[in-house]
């Protein structure tokens, strides 16, 4: 898509309807092996955060379309002994084709953003995401052979993921209800840019009630009661977080075909039970896979080689 050549992926509002389509379309077609692309650039991914799928599915996506990947540990470069990011953003722009960054404040990955002119895409910040629910929205996809109408419930903490999924439900058709305690709602900013998408297609709804939020939903989707950086927190949160477990309980008020999801890594426990990932509604594992493929085809998308 002529479109997507050359642009950052730094929320997944950066994109239309449209767009988000043709990635999830290029996405299931390379994985049935529909579809194969050559790309043979070079990825740099600047993780300051820990990560287990994101750096290894960017980093097979990258092998298997031909190109290479730098792993550039910020304990092993000058990042980690404060070089300023406009410095490091624009050095790295004379060596890269593209570069995937993973840190805290979403300020710092738009400053990546300005100062390199290759594409930089969001691989979790505090705020947002986006790869992440591109993932979960393919999978839904191939569940249900569709997104529009469907009804995704996020229990638990209003944060980066429930952030991304509300932008990802309101591009996409879905109804998306999020059941949070109190004090722990998703972003502002983005509650009033998702609603605006979704406005006349799909409803954006909050509540504090779980029960109320998964009756006859489609979707049950989960993530840690406390993200990375607030590890501190946890053992208060608990608590706080426990009657927002996706448990067999929860699936029963849920359609009869409704779907499990959780981005990975969990905590099994406590915000979903063990019955719950290995029931027969989970698919975890397929949502963790389709990281792989929709990686594969935005890299190609924002490199021009789709
Ligand atoms: N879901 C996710 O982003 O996993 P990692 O933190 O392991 O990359």
């Amino acid at each position: 898509m002529a479109g997507l050549q050359g642009r950052d992926f730094l929320s997944l509002a950066d994109f239309d309807s449209n767009e988000v389509g043709h990635i999830l379309s290029m996405a299931s077609q390379l994985k049935a092996k529909k579809l194969s692309l050559r790309c043979d650039r070079v990825l740099g991914l600047l993780f300051t955060k820990a990560s287990t799928r994101t750096r290894v599915s960017f980093t097979v996506a990258m092998y298997q379309l031909g190109g290479q990947v730098i792993d550039l540990n910020p304990n092993v470069t000058q990042v980690s002994r404060g070089e300023p990011v406009q410095d490091t953003a624009r050095v790295l722009d004379r060596y890269l084709d593209i570069l995937a960054v993973r840190t805290f404040a979403q300020q710092e990955l738009e400053t990546f953003a300005r100062y390199a002119k290759i594409p930089v895409i969001n691989a979790l910040t505090d705020l947002e995401h986006p790869c992440q629910v591109l993932a979960d929205l393919m999978t839904i996809q191939e569940n249900f052979g569709n997104l529009a109408g469907l009804t995704l419930t996020y229990v638990g903490d209003g944060n980066n993921v429930a952030n991304s999924l509300m932008l990802g439900c309101a591009l996409t058709g879905m109804n998306v209800r999020i059941a949070t305690p109190s004090g722990y709602e998703p972003n502002a900013a983005i509650i009033e840019q998702a609603r605006n998408l979704a406005a006349g297609k799909s409803e954006v709804i909050f509540t504090h009630d779980p029960q109320a939020a998964a009756k006859d939903a489609h979707v049950l989707y989960t993530d840690v009661w406390a993200s990375m950086g607030q590890e501190q927190e946890a053992e208060n949160r608990m608590p706080v977080f426990q009657p927002y477990q996706i448990n067999d309980e929860l699936i029963d008020l849920a359609d009869n075909e409704a779907i499990v999801l959780h981005c990975l890594p969990a905590h099994r426990g406590e915000e979903i039970t063990d019955a719950a990932m290995e029931g027969s509604h989970s698919r975890i594992w397929d949502q963790a896979e389709n990281r792989m493929h929709v990686q594969k085809a935005l890299l190609a998308s924002l490199l021009g080689t789709d």
